[in-house]
């Protein structure tokens, strides 16, 4: 039995595995297909070794849903940009514990700008990074795979990890979130290991029908492996 109130479980689709030729349509496919929040990983090819799309990209998006848009920031530095995200739209804002020397006062600015503020951890950085920041953030997440690129596999440790945050939060209000190889054959293991928000790319937009890759990750999810 579970000790944690974590329901309900948010799907988060990631529209880095989209189609970015109808980007629009993309995003207005994983709403009627259910997404509780949408995914939008911004990166830098410099804090990770992958560039993706910034703020105009979202704010092109953003009259499209009222969906909240997740943004998942894997630039660094961080802090120059903040303001121009949550302008965009950004309904959360997360940064990575790697990615500043100023974590505290960089979460304090998300919360200033009155958007979610969240953090990020690398595979390899240990839960215990989290504490001296919780009161700051209401999300905290996982990656489960190492950041850069869509289409990779969840990571053998990936579910300890989880649950080392989950131990760690308790039942303070902070949802917790897991990106990255994120499909069926996982969701389970995420969900059962303390995530209540699972990012989705590959599973969700690789697939023809969406609703149908929704569907099958909260089906996953209520399946703990
Ligand atoms: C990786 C990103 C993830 C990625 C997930 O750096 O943070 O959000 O898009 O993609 P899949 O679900 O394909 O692993
Ligand atoms: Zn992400």
């Amino acid at each position: 039995m579970n000790p944690w109130p974590r329901e309900p479980l948010r799907i988060a689709p990631s529209i880095l595995a989209a189609d970015y030729a109808k980007l629009g349509s993309e995003v207005d496919d994983a709403v009627a297909a259910g997404a509780d929040f949408l995914h939008m990983d911004v990166m830098d090819g410099h804090f990770v070794p992958n560039i993706s799309y910034g703020p105009a990209v979202i704010k092109a998006l953003r009259g499209r849903t009222t969906v909240p848009f997740d943004v998942h920031l894997m630039i660094e530095p961080a802090e120059p940009y903040l303001a121009a995200f949550a302008e965009a739209g950004a309904d959360g804002i997360t940064i990575h514990a790697e990615a500043t020397r100023h974590l505290d006062r960089a979460l304090e600015v998300i919360a200033g700008l009155g958007v979610r503020p969240g953090v990020a951890i690398n595979p390899a950085t240990p839960a215990a990074v989290l504490e001296p920041v919780l009161h700051r953030v209401a999300l905290i997440l996982v990656m489960t795979v190492n950041p850069g690129f869509g289409g990779q596999s969840f990571l053998p440790n990936a579910a300890q990890k989880i649950a080392d945050v989950r131990a760690l939060v308790g039942e303070r209000p902070i949802l917790i979130e897991a990106d990255g190889g994120i499909a069926p054959g996982t969701a389970g293991a995420a969900h059962a290991a303390g995530a209540d928000v699972l990012v989705a790319g590959s599973s969700v937009f690789g697939k023809a029908d969406r609703a149908a890759a929704v569907a099958a990750l909260r089906a996953a999810a209520g399946r703990p492996l």
